[in-house]
């Protein structure tokens, strides 16, 4: 399981600090939460935090951007030449999914589906083969800090099933990331279901413990 630590709940006028306190206690992903204040109702930051954060962090941590925002079609490559690995982009955010994610892979990332609570699953399945990974969204986009929606159960169920079939025929390998209220009390859970990258933000960045007391009671749960 890919812990993928969400910086939207760490202080984000110590970004680099607490994403390195994350990379030190042992994670190698960090999810970017990039939002516009317009296709969600909230405003966090864009490629030239982004390119900061990469020149802080060195090379090694994979970035993990979430583009939460409206005009992805044309920005993909200024989130690519910022130094993310990784680009994740909503369904109803783009006009043609299809144009968009084999852009993105030409442009030089590995690239994502999302998927809102809201969203049928069957938007992922028609790009399922040319995609890495599909983003199950466990709450409703814009905010840290919220409660886990349950009903993604079968939606996680029918994608695994679906990726399940596309490896046994050859094809190509797809993560399921799941992204909302993940905490130790149900990421084994999430594992049964057939998650396979997990966003923790609030789970990790919190003033109860610092993050590597965090992802040690994780850890734990996983290993339970
Ligand atoms: C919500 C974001 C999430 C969120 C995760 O729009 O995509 O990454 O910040 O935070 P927690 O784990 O606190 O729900
Ligand atoms: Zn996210």
């Amino acid at each position: 399981m890919i812990i993928a630590p969400s910086v939207l709940t760490a202080d984000l006028a110590a970004l680099a600090e607490d994403c390195r306190e994350a990379l030190d206690a042992g994670l190698d992903w960090l999810h970017l939460d990039v939002m516009d204040g317009n296709f969600v109702p909230n405003l966090t930051f864009g490629p030239p935090v982004i390119r900061s954060l990469r020149s802080a962090l060195g090379s090694e941590p994979v970035f993990d951007a979430h583009l939460m925002i409206e005009n992805a079609e044309q920005c993909y490559q200024d989130y690519i030449d910022a130094g993310c690995n990784h680009i994740s982009i909503h369904v109803e955010a783009v006009k043609h999914l299809h144009r968009a994610v084999t852009a993105i892979r030409e442009g030089g990332a590995s690239v994502g589906v999302v998927l809102n609570p809201g969203t049928p699953v069957e938007a992922a399945l028609e790009v399922l083969s040319e995609i890495d990974l599909v983003l199950v969204m466990s709450v409703n986009p814009g905010f840290g800090g919220q409660s886990f929606i349950p009903q993604v159960e079968a939606k996680i169920r029918q994608l695994s099933q679906a990726i399940d079939a596309q490896v046994a025929n050859g094809g190509r390998p797809v993560q399921i990331q799941v992204d909302g209220g993940v905490k130790a009390h149900n990421i084994a859970m999430l594992r049964e279901w057939g998650v396979t990258n997990c966003v923790v933000g609030s789970g990790l960045f919190n003033d109860k413990a610092n993050v590597a007391e965090n992802l040690d009671i994780i850890h734990k749960a996983l290993s339970a």
